[in-house]
């Protein structure tokens, strides 16, 4: 599904399963994120935008547990020709990398200059069960396609997108410690609605500094909520 529109995935997803992101706050970091949960695999992706999307920025955070052997997201709903991200835990360190295929092969490390990937709030990000990999994507919404054909862009400012998710349930990548290792293919992958007009926060900004800064995340006001529910409907495998 290369070249999905976020209307046809709508009706799309409608009709067949329906995968959307759910209102989720996170106690750990204080940030309100837009999640999806994987219901066969247990990993979440939520993301968190400016009350007034700029359209270049946005914190992402992948959740997986302790077990995955990687987990990664397409920030356009399809693998092909989109931007992605990686990550898994190695030696009790995040290993984490922007990455894009122009087939359903591989994927390579992205390295035309413009989007940026910065971790935020990675202290006590990893316990006995689970990692969750908080970051700050700059310009991650606009890239190029390797053969420098086009470039696809994310309108983070509309109400509405499209992500993707890949999981490697088990299996590692082939050199753990290098955040650039190639990779089996994922056990798991699946595409969801993301509500990105419900991600917009007032804290954004005041977040988004504290997780730069390396502060410890201010407690939030509002009373937590669990773990993000799993999604009930079925995933594609
Ligand atoms: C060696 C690496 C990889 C291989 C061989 C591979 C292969 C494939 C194949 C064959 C499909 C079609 C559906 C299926 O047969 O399962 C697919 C779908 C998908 N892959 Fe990958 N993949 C790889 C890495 C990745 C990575 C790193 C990501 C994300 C970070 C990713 C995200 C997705 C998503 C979201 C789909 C579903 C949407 C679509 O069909 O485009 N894949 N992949």
């Amino acid at each position: 599904m290369k070249f999905i529109t976020a209307l046809s995935a709508l009706a799309g997803a409608a009709a067949v399963n329906a995968q959307m992101t759910e209102d989720y706050l996170d106690t750990r970091t204080g940030i309100k994120f837009q999640t999806f949960t994987h219901e066969r695999t247990g990993v979440s992706f939520g993301i968190s935008l400016p009350e007034n999307p700029t359209g270049t920025e946005f914190i992402g955070q992948l959740t997986a547990p302790i077990t995955t052997g990687w987990a990664g997201v397409s920030f356009n709903g399809g693998m092909v020709n989109n931007l992605l991200m990686t990550a898994w835990v190695h030696n009790n360190e995040f290993k984490h990398a922007l990455r894009i295929s122009d087939s359903y092969t591989s994927a390579v490390v992205y390295t035309t200059p413009g989007p940026v990937m910065t971790p935020l709030f990675t202290e006590g990000a990893i316990n006995a069960t689970h990692w969750s990999f908080t970051f700050l994507c700059t310009n991650c919404n606009e890239w190029e396609i390797q053969d420098g054909e086009y470039t696809n862009i994310v309108d983070l400012a509309s109400d509405f997108g499209v992500m993707g998710m890949g999981v490697s349930e088990s299996e590692l990548p082939r050199s753990p410690a290098d955040a650039g290792s190639s990779l089996n293919k994922h056990s798991s992958s699946t595409q969801y609605g993301v509500l990105l007009g419900n991600a917009r926060s007032a804290d954004f900004e005041e977040l988004k500094m504290a997780g730069l800064n390396g502060a410890a995340a201010p407690v939030p006001s509002a009373p937590s909520s669990a773990v993000p529910a799993a999604n009930k409907r079925r995933s594609r495998r």
